[in-house]
């Protein structure tokens, strides 16, 4: 399978939101993404995965001088254990690499086992819990990696 990661754009939005809908629980609305991609690159930065001209996957990154703050992950249900997610984590981390910038951070609910497995394989580690961070009441864990200079 050949992945190719590019910039997010406009007009993959409606295939955005298909995942996005059947990724989450409370799924970004179509303003929300328009918000990301209309931020200033140097503060918000969105890669698609695309497999035959086909977005299989995202990633939605905020910028900071300390850390890059991953704010949103998603791969195509059907597309999912063939390694995307792991694509759209490295390239946040060479992006990170690139800028000097010395932390990936996120959040996630604490029953999103995937997602968990995922970012620990990838040496993050659980810094915090933080009650009640989702509307329905679930809990987050604020994860983090530091990413090495090479
Ligand atoms: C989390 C997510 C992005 C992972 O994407 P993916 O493309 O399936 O991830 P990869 O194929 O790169 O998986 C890499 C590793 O993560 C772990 N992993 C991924 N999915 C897993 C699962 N369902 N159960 C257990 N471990 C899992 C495994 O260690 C896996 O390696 P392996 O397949 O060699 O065992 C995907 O499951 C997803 O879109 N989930 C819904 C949205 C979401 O929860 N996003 C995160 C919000 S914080």
């Amino acid at each position: 399978m050949s992945v190719n990661l590019r910039r997010a754009k406009k007009s993959d939005l409606k295939e955005i939101l298909e995942i996005e809908k059947e990724s989450f629980k409370e799924p970004w609305s179509m303003e929300g993404f328009l918000y990301e991609l209309n931020l200033p690159e140097e503060i918000g930065i969105s890669y698609v995965a695309e497999v035959d001209e086909k977005v299989a996957g995202y990633i939605f990154l905020h910028i900071f001088d300390e850390g890059i703050h991953i704010v949103n992950i998603a791969v195509r249900k059907d597309m999912r254990r063939q390694g995307i997610g792991t694509l759209l984590l490295k390239k946040a981390e060479e992006i990170a690499k690139n800028k000097h910038i010395p932390l990936l951070v996120l959040e996630v609910r604490e029953n999103n086992l995937p997602a968990i497995s995922l970012y620990k394989k990838h040496g993050f580690f659980v810094l915090r819990k933080i009650e009640g961070y989702y509307s329905d009441g679930e809990n987050a864990l604020l994860m983090v990696k530091e990413v090495k200079r090479t």
